[in-house]
């Protein structure tokens, strides 16, 4: 008989779970569900065609690689060790099914083709999806029955992404951490060759960017090809600061421009320094004028991914938005890693 886990209230699911000891249908010494996600992290993966050949050789993966975030596995200790990778799988493929469910509708208010009843419909759908996800988080004890999760869709620009939703837990003391929710474009699947956008480079660069921990970028959580979606931190807007940086013209003192410059970005004017950034400079009338905060910002990002010997080709404003750190104080976050590349390792010069 073939247990159908997608209804998840269905008597055979419930009891499988119960019973999760009975549901692992893989021999014991599987190679590791993280398969895809531990060879994306050790090694930058240049083109598509390795990109599918690890996700081929890893099947167990289903086309998905990264992990649940850490307040979900948390929640997930409950489940024998040996089960929880099947839970954590079914959680990915209970996700799937409802971002499979959002449609987004594109149709522009202007154009010919708009009407009010394909918006509506992917209101509802949208509705429809948190609802069935609600109950899969229920189900698996992600969230308690009292609470629930919600797709929310964000206004969003970019030239690869078709919806951004947030995903936040609403109800009595919510505790999981948002999620942003990048839906992809439909992109060519025979572009084989070097490829820095798009679902499968994003989501294998990406987990590889996670591991220079940088508190400037945001880490993904895991990327799902076969969804076509990404599940990022969000960088919730900060409530007591504007999200747009803005310096002044001139300030009295450097350290007016270093405090205030901190407050805006998080970034501490040490680091700069550190990086031989100098983010400005004293004018004859001995007030201190800051560079443009794009070249200053821009300039400090990219030297975090020098480090890891990686580079940005497209890291503009709106790549790298203001978010908030875990005490709710602004900080500056890289969104985007669409366009990071591996650096051409140049040969030292002979002498
Ligand atoms: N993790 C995130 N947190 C908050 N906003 C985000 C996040 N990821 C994307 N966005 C918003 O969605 C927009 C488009 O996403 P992006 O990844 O830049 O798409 P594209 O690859 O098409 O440029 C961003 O400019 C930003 O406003
Ligand atoms: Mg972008």
């Amino acid at each position: 008989m073939k247990i159908d886990f997608f209804n998840i209230h269905s008597p055979q699911a419930v009891s499988a779970v119960k019973n999760s000891k009975n549901i692992s249908t893989q021999p014991e010494n599987r190679p590791s569900f993280t398969g895809a996600a531990d060879i994306f992290a050790k090694k930058f993966i240049e083109t598509q065609k390795e990109i599918d050949e690890i996700f081929l050789k890893n099947p167990e993966d289903n086309w998905i690689a990264g992990s649940l975030p850490q307040g979900w596995l948390e929640k997930l200790q409950k489940f024998p060790e040996d089960t929880r990778k099947d839970v954590t799988q079914k959680i990915f493929l209970a996700f799937r099914a409802a971002v499979k469910h959002l449609k987004p509708y594109n149709a522009p208010k202007t154009s010919k083709d708009y009407s009010i009843n394909g918006q509506n419909k992917e209101n509802r759908n949208a509705k429809e999806a948190s609802k069935y996800l609600t109950k899969a988080l229920r189900h698996f004890g992600i969230i308690p029955e009292t609470n629930s999760v919600n797709f929310k869709r964000r206004k969003v620009f970019g030239q690869y992404i078709n919806r951004g939703y947030v995903l936040k837990e609403k109800g009595q003391n919510p505790t999981l951490e948002k999620l942003f929710i990048k839906i992809f474009k439909k992109t060519n699947p025979d572009i084989l060759d070097t490829n820095y956008n798009g679902v499968k480079a994003e989501t294998a660069h990406w987990l590889n960017l996670n591991q220079i921990n940088c508190k400037y970028i945001s880490k993904i959580y895991w990327g799902d090809i076969k969804g076509n979606f990404i599940a990022s931190e969000y960088a919730t807007p900060p409530k007591y600061i504007s999200p747009i940086v803005k310096f002044k013209a001139a300030y009295n003192t450097l350290q007016d421009f270093y405090h205030d410059f901190q407050k805006q970005t998080g970034i501490d004017v040490t680091e700069l320094i550190d990086r031989n950034i100098t983010p400005g400079k004293t004018n004859p009338k001995g007030l201190y004028v800051p560079k443009s905060k794009e070249e200053i910002i821009i300039g400090y990002l990219q030297s975090e991914l020098d480090e890891a010997g990686l580079r940005h080709l497209d890291l503009h404003k709106d790549n790298a938005v203001i978010g908030t750190d875990e005490n709710g104080k602004a900080i500056v976050k890289i969104i985007d890693i669409g366009g990071v590349v591996k650096k051409i390792k140049l040969p030292k010069q002979q002498i």
